[in-house]
């Protein structure tokens, strides 16, 4: 015993002393972070970066690469070479960090393994499925003495492969003898996670046979976490049957028609225990995405993919900028406050479909006119475009317009609200379907009016009037009364329209603009000299219109007789041949009444008086019309100008029949009413 006890120090140290000249360390372990100034034995079209990234393919198809140590180092410890003195075991200890970037995501192949083999001599070796280590004649055959274990990302159904995601132990042949999906055991989720082998990511694998137990465990993990406690693979495999007494250690890999870049980062190898694993951080680190550019056919595919969302993307933008162009409106902060009547151009133009001209009532002063209809209420509504290319004064005229909207009354045409856009000015009324006066005084397609409907159309019209005037909370004034400002409603009734409408010009940079302001013919004098618009001068133009329903023509027409080219001349004329009924409109025929017809005339000659003060207002002119006032008792002394004069005004109040002169209207009041404005 005691000999014993001290024989073993003594035996330790010779067997070192033995061992050192024949082996050095690295041939029974070794650790490479990285393959810098390494002597691998390379093969195939494997390559080291300058890096020390071990490259054992690119994506070239069909390729086999192969990198192995280039020494041979002793396992089967049976045969008969006793001269060795080399620690002789079939146990070895190993793990290596490796990378597989697919050609294409999700799309690469076939595998590399881990391959302890006889020889390094592998030009029978076939590419694709067999990884560069078998071929169809050898696969399976018991004299290969090789053990592989595949990391093998295509499923190759004639070697009975699980899935194209799994590793296997390979013994002589690529049927594995035992295989898995790829994943680990997380000690920390107490449960495996599955691992996607071509993801590009570095990966860690180990793989540890001891030839006490005679166990091959296979363990994968990602390279942000230590070994597993639970190999993903544990086989009961006694090496001694296949391994032979000297092997080559090292890698292959191989590409089929589908190809992958297979990478090794680091490798560490260790016959005598353990193999120290690998210090993630020292490893090189694979490319990480690859370029397209790379294959021809994915990159057609994707300049194509990107050349059609380019097109679609600029087709709807510029559907999508047409379309905002198209519907675009202005809106300022302050037009916050008229919200309820700003309507959205997209509905108007819609309502109006797209401002046709089917769709075109009328071209007035200011703009076309359209009809349309509302799809959310089916309300119809005409729409009045005016060209309006000023923002100055724009927000005082809104304002002007909204408190129009606010304007109720049943002889004037509602208006329902507003939309502005770049240098236009939508107006949106109730529509009137029987169109305006004028074309019923003067056009042939509409049928005649007969007395009764123009004397109601007269006194709505005035009433309409009197409303802008007197009965609303400010003074409104019209500025453009006249025939064809006159719509009529479904009943005929005289509806005024386009008031305060004239103050747009008001407001334009144009200063000629001012003059235009209202219609020749209805423009009182005094406008004309000052500008300066009234209520004598609404009343004027109300004369005028007057005399143009009681005559049915209008108020200047040119190519008349020079006597009758002025209307108002030429019914004064008819007054003081005492004929004035001679002006009367010859289509009514005679069929009127004698004395509403005097009125009219007579009313519209004085309302047409050159002197503002000797105008009536419009609530003596609704007086009048009415049957309700006496006309003998206006203010006539203010000194004669214009067509006639004062005398001649009261002469033709006189004439006024008494039988209209009832109620007493004194003209003081008035006066002051009209002052005040
Ligand atoms: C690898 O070795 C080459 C020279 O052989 C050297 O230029 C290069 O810097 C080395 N790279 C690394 C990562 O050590
Ligand atoms: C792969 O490597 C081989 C040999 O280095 C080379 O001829 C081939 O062009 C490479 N293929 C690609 C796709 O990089
Ligand atoms: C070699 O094999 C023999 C039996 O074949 C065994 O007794 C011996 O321990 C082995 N040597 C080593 C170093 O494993
Ligand atoms: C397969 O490989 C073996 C060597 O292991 C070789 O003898 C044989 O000729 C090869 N067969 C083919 C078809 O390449
Ligand atoms: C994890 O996977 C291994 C190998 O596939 C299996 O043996 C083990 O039972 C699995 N463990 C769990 C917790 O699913
Ligand atoms: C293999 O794994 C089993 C189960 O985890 C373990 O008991 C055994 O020691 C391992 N053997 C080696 C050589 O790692
Ligand atoms: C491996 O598989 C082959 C073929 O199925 C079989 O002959 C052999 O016995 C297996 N080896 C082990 C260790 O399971
Ligand atoms: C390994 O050694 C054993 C004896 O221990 C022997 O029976 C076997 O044939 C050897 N295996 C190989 C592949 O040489
Ligand atoms: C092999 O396994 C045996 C028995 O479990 C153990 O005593 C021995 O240390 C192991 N060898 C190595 C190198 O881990
Ligand atoms: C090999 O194993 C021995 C014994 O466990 C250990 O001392 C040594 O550091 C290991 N070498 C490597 C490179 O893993």
């Amino acid at each position: 015993m005691a000999t014993v006890v001290i024989s073993l120090p003594f035996l330790v140290t010779l067997f070192f002393i033995f061992k050192l000249p024949f082996m050095s360390a690295q041939n029974d372990q070794f650790i490479y972070n990285g393959f810098n100034q390494t002597n691998l034995h390379l093969d195939g079209i494997a390559k080291i970066h300058s890096n020390g990234l071990l490259q054992l393919t690119n994506t070239s198809n069909q390729q086999v690469g192969y990198a192995f140590y280039p020494l041979p180092l002793e396992f089967n410890n049976s045969s008969s070479s006793s001269s060795s003195v080399l620690p002789r075991s079939l146990s070895f200890f190993t793990n290596f960090v490796f990378a597989i970037v697919p050609q294409m995501p999700m799309l690469g192949g076939h595998g590399l393994a881990f391959v302890i083999s006889p020889s390094l001599e592998f030009t029978y070796g076939v590419a694709s499925q067999y990884l560069g280590i078998f071929n169809t004649s050898n696969n399976g055959s018991p004299t290969n003495n090789i053990l592989a274990i595949e990391v093998d990302t295509v499923k190759s159904p004639d070697v009975q492969d699980i899935d194209s995601n799994h590793v296997g132990i390979d013994v002589n042949g690529l049927v594995s003898n035992e295989s898995a999906p790829a994943s680990y055991f997380s000690g920390q989720e107490g449960k495996n996670r599955s691992m996607e082998l071509m993801s590009g990511n570095p990966m860690h694998l180990w793989i540890d046979y001891n030839e006490t137990e005679k166990l091959l465990n296979v363990t994968l993990a990602p390279t942000s976490i230590p070994k597993p406690n639970q190999p993903l693979l544990s086989e009961h495999i006694d090496l001694s049957q296949y391994l032979s007494e000297s092997m080559y250690v090292g890698f292959s890999a191989a590409t089929g028609a589908v190809a992958s870049d297979h990478y090794i980062l680091g490798w560490s190898f260790n016959k005598s225990g353990q193999a120290q694993s690998l210090d993630v951080s020292k490893l090189p680190q694979p490319p990480q995405h690859r370029k397209s550019k790379e294959n021809p056919v994915i990159r057609m595919i994707i300049i194509s993919l990107i050349t059609v969302v380019v097109v679609l993307v600029l087709v709807t933008g510029a559907t999508f900028i047409w379309r905002r162009k198209k519907y675009e409106e202005i809106r300022e902060d302050w037009e916050s406050e008229y919200g309820p009547h700003r309507f959205i151009y997209k509905n108007l133009y819609k309502a109006t479909k797209g401002f046709s001209d089917k769709e075109l009532l009328g071209v007035g002063g200011f703009g076309k006119v359209y009809k349309g209809t509302l799809s959310s209420s089916n309300r119809q509504i005409a729409v009045k475009k005016v060209s309006h290319d000023s923002k100055q004064g724009m927000k005082e005229f809104v304002a002007e317009i909204i408190s129009l909207g606010r304007l109720r009354h049943r002889n004037l045409v509602q208006l329902l609200g507003y939309c502005r856009r770049k240098g236009e000015l939508l107006l949106v009324y109730d529509y009137m379907p029987n169109g305006s006066l004028d074309k019923f005084l003067y056009g042939n397609d509409k049928s005649n009016l007969d007395w009764l409907q123009r004397f109601r159309i007269l006194k709505g019209v005035a009433s309409g009037l009197l409303y802008l005037h007197e009965e609303w909370e400010q003074v409104v004034l019209h500025r453009d009364v006249k025939a064809s400002n006159v719509l009529l409603d479904a009943e005929l009734n005289g509806r005024l329209g386009d008031f305060g409408l004239a103050r747009l010009c008001d407001h334009g940079d144009n200063s000629e603009s001012t003059n235009v302001a209202g219609t020749v013919g209805y423009l009182a004098p005094e406008l004309t000299r000052t500008g300066r618009v009234t209520t004598y001068t609404d009343v004027f133009a109300f004369g005028a219109f007057m005399l143009e329903v009681a005559c049915g023509r209008k108020p200047i027409e040119p190519q008349r007789l020079p006597e009758e080219v002025i209307l108002v001349d030429w019914v004064f004329g008819c007054w003081r041949k005492g004929a004035i009924l001679d002006a009367s409109d010859a289509r009514l025929e005679g069929n009127y009444v004698v004395e509403e017809m005097e009125l009219v005339l007579k009313l519209g000659l004085l309302c047409s008086h050159s002197t503002p003060e000797v105008r009536p207002s419009m609530r003596q002119v609704m007086q009048f019309l009415d049957g309700n006032a006496d006309l003998q008792e206006l203010p006539h002394e203010s000194a004669c100008v214009g067509n006639f004069t004062s005398v001649e005004a009261s002469e033709i109040l006189s004439s006024i029949p008494s039988s209209f002169g009832m109620g007493l209207t004194p003209c003081s009041s008035s006066n002051s009413i009209l002052n005040g404005r």
